[in-house]
């Protein structure tokens, strides 16, 4: 299972790769819009700090400015994925980017058919969100779930799932169970792996033993 990065700031992803978990990166409007710097900074930049993946986002809504965009960002760096919002103008300018050689990633993807849709244009990667299903009170993992069930029956669908807006380690632990091929979250999701009361329990149980006997 792969960890992206969902974050834009250059800090995040170094301190990402000093615990061995920057496989890629995923950036989106809002995350650039808070870095406060331009795209092309920002996507170049990680670029050379990491070897994967580097995810950046069109604006545009029709074809022909997804197109443009696209084109233009994957002049960037040879790491750049497009990523892409699941609508029909999305999908069919994926659909054309694939075909001249630029990876696509297709996002804020909701339902299991929207997946499906995407995955049959022959994108790169398909990106279902759970977070914000949740939000609304539905459950996001389930459908995260239901798009590998499809993905499996379909040898020929050969997308990556790469499940966002992961927002806490129960969704990174219910990714990894149904075989989620890659989850991207913030850093701070990705140190709270590590947490566990008995883990501090043990730690202090030592020392106080290790003390007694060093005494
Ligand atoms: O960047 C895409 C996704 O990970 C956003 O997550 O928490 O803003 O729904 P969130």
């Amino acid at each position: 299972m792969k960890f992206f990065i969902d974050s834009a700031e250059i800090e995040d992803i170094r301190e990402a790769k000093s615990l061995g978990i920057a496989d890629g990166v995923t950036t989106n409007p809002s995350l650039m819009a808070k870095s406060g710097r331009e795209l092309k900074d920002v996507v170049s930049a990680i670029s050379r700090e990491i070897d994967g993946p580097v995810f950046s986002e069109v604006i545009s809504g029709d074809e022909t400015g997804i197109l443009q965009e696209g084109y233009q960002m994957a002049k960037w760096s040879d790491q750049v994925v497009i990523k892409i919002p699941a609508t029909l103008a999305g999908i069919k300018a994926a659909h054309k980017l694939e075909a001249d050689g630029i990876p696509t990633g297709i996002t804020l993807i909701f339902s299991p058919m929207q997946a499906l849709l995407a995955a049959k244009a022959g994108v790169s990667y398909i990106i279902p969100f759970v977070g914000r299903l949740d939000d609304i009170s539905s459950d996001g993992m389930e459908m995260v779930e239901q798009v590998i069930a499809i993905m499996d029956n379909y040898p020929d669908l050969t997308c990556k799932v790469l499940a966002a807006s992961v927002r806490t380690p129960v969704h990174i632990l219910q990714s990894a169970l149904i075989g989620v091929d890659i989850v991207t979250a913030p850093l701070s999701v990705y140190k709270q792996l590590a947490a566990h009361p008995l883990t501090d329990a043990g730690i202090h149980k030592f020392l106080q033993d290790w003390q007694k006997v060093k005494k």
